[in-house]
């Protein structure tokens, strides 16, 4: 991928901008989907395999082939190619019996979220101390949300983001971890396909477009923040996440970048 890393370079380097500067990540090509949280990354290719970076390079996570893998206070959670939930126990992916998900996000203060695998996409949550003790194949309690999302995610901060099936934007004003209770949802102006909430509550969304853009001074009083400012990308970006001061994107063609600021 040589190639592939310097013309990335080439044309991040002419797009540079004020704020955010991006340049290329360790790559695992084609990437399908990445995910950061607690100072760790991991990812899926095209082929679901999931991997994990050290250093300056991906190593394979596990033995199961995942669409969708998280990584956060909950631990690594993923989510196989028929929609069943694992969770990463002693150096590999356990199954789970229960709800099948579409994605799940380990973001937040240990509960674990999920988009199920149905026509409705109902929303559920993992209560935190059933997500973190579940370390052997049995039965998960999952519970409802009452929310209808493509894409959900958490942070320990601020609550919850989603997106739902018309790239309508909410968030959660509260959500409690022990019981999964959620409430005091807001709409938030906007149009987006995937959110991702950072460990320092910092949010990103994407849009369908392959945009990227930041929300702009969230708090604990307002967590719906209060604006948008577009992130310059050389690229079309299909996926995104954020830790500790690092964007990482997959653009439409399975490239990692990495942004700062
Ligand atoms: C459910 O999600 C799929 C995409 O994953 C979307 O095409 C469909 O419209 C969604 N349905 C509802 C009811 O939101």
């Amino acid at each position: 991928m040589k190639g592939v890393a310097v013309f990335v370079q080439v044309l991040c380097y002419l797009a540079v901008t004020y704020a955010w500067k991006c340049v290329e990540a360790p790559q695992q090509y084609p990437a399908a989907q990445i995910d950061a949280g607690q100072g760790m990354v991991v990812m899926t290719d095209q082929q679901n395999q999931a991997y994990f970076l050290s250093g300056s390079t991906w190593y394979k996570l596990g033995t199961v082939k995942l669409q969708h893998v998280s990584v956060g206070p909950a631990g690594i959670w993923g989510v196989d190619t028929l929609n069943k939930v694992y969770k990463y126990v002693a150096g590999d992916f356990v199954p789970s019996e229960g709800l099948a998900m579409k994605q799940v996000d380990a973001g937040g203060l240990g509960q674990v979220v999920g988009v199920s695998f149905t026509s409705s996409n109902n929303t559920y949550c993992l209560q935190s101390t059933i997500a973190s003790s579940y370390s052997q194949d049995s039965s998960l309690y999952w519970n409802s949300l009452s929310s209808s999302m493509i894409y959900y995610s958490c942070g320990p901060l601020y609550g919850c983001w989603g997106t739902d099936s018309s790239d309508k934007i909410y968030v959660t004003q509260t959500f409690l971890p022990n019981t999964c209770e959620a409430s005091g949802w807001l709409v938030v102006e906007g149009a987006a396909r995937m959110v991702e909430v950072g460990t320092d509550g910092t949010v990103f969304v994407l849009n369908a477009g392959g945009d990227v853009y930041l929300r702009n001074s969230i708090s604990s009083s307002t967590p719906q923040g209060s604006s948008w400012t577009r992130i310059p990308m050389c690229f079309t970006i299909k996926h995104i996440t954020y830790d500790l001061g690092q964007l990482w994107v997959v653009t439409t063609g399975g490239i990692i970048l990495k942004c700062s600021q």
